[in-house]
């Protein structure tokens, strides 16, 4: 008989401090018109000092492995989607194991931008249905307000701190996880970079002063092409999985912007009350958004049984996934 791969518990965390469109006013030559109309965000979370990604990482685990009802001793592997790791290394992953005391299991992060994940999901479905392993934790998290240029209007305002996570596992019940599409393209990477603080522009008095350690986006080149391939991700995943449009019950989608939800919701011909949002209280959290958004949708009840729902993402390499998850009856 075929393995299948079933979420069965998730979890978020945000930090508590919130910085608000008017406290940016302050900041930078900006609205909140120009804010809430352009991205549709409100608000974002945004930790102090003294907090990294493995804090929010560690407490969004707990709560998904609790929501599980997992003991630390029945997680088999840890995976950590991340741009903003506390260290190059150690991981955050295995900062994380030690932390919650899942003892030497597999433990290891990797990125793929706002999109890593979807990418963690389809590592999670091929290691369970492959037989590697029965249970494993995937954890998107971010703290981009640890990279932000905070004099660069056009990006300072978009992004928040978060940490999402689901346990997955080879029993259901739970959301299957079904077709899928991932893809990158290398050649735009350029366009939403980290430039300084790598093997190619190492750490310098240099770099710093040319605040190379922050975020360089050209915002509405990523726009057009997050539009389009958001929406080709998704109609290759419904196609893998076969499924139509018209059986599509709820769309997750990477909160980056309104505009770029709304234009994956039109190509998938959803109503309003079928589109997951929570941009306007985290701003875009990269790659815990969508597991942050998950957690939500689950916890609130928008998510049910049976329920066909989308994930879609975009995001540095530039990359993008698609997957279908089906809470069957
Ligand atoms: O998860 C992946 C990460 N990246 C993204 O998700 C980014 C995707 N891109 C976007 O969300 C949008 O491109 C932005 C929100 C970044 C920008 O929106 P836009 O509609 O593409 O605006 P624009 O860059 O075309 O700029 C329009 C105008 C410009 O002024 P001029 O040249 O028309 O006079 C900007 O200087 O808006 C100006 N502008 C601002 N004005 C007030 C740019 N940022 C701001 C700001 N406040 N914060």
């Amino acid at each position: 008989m075929s393995r299948n791969a079933y979420i069965v518990g998730t979890g978020h965390k945000v930090p508590d401090g919130v910085l608000t469109n008017a406290d940016l006013e302050k900041i930078v030559d900006t609205t909140d018109e120009w804010i809430t109309t352009r991205t549709g965000i409100k608000e974002r979370r945004k930790t102090d000092d003294d907090t990294a990604t493995s804090d929010l990482v560690a407490v969004a685990v707990e709560k998904a492995m609790k929501d599980a009802g997992w003991k630390p001793e029945d997680v088999q592997g840890i995976i950590v989607g991340t741009v903003t790791p506390d260290y190059c290394f150690p991981s955050t992953a295995a900062l994380v194991a030690d932390r919650l005391g899942l003892g030497t299991v597999p433990a290891y992060d990797f990125e793929a931008g706002c999109t890593a994940f979807i990418y963690g999901l389809v590592q999670a479905k091929a290691f369970i249905e492959s037989g590697m392993m029965d249970r494993i934790i995937v954890v998107g998290a971010d703290c981009l307000t640890k990279i932000t240029n905070w004099n660069d209007r056009t990006s300072c305002i978009l992004f928040g701190d978060g940490a999402g996570a689901v346990a997955v596992s080879s029993e259901g019940p739970g959301g299957r996880l079904g077709g899928w599409h991932w893809g990158s393209d290398g050649s735009l990477g350029k366009h939403l970079i980290q430039p300084g603080g790598g093997a190619r522009r190492p750490a310098s008095h240099e770099t710093v002063d040319l605040i190379e350690h922050t975020i360089h986006m050209d915002g509405s080149r990523i726009f057009k092409h997050a539009v389009r391939a958001m929406r080709d991700s998704c109609m290759k995943a419904l196609e893998k999985d076969g499924t139509e449009k018209k059986d599509v019950d709820l769309l997750i989608s990477h909160q980056a912007n309104l505009r770029i939800i709304d234009a994956t919701a039109r190509a998938l011909e959803l109503k309003p009350e079928q589109v997951y949002i929570n941009i306007q209280k985290y701003g875009n959290t990269s790659a815990a958004s969508i597991p942050m958004a998950l957690d939500e949708a689950m916890r609130d009840g928008t998510i049910s049984t049976p329920n066909t729902v989308v994930l879609a993402a975009f995001g540095a390499g530039l990359t993008w996934g698609g997957m279908i998850l089906h809470w069957d009856e």
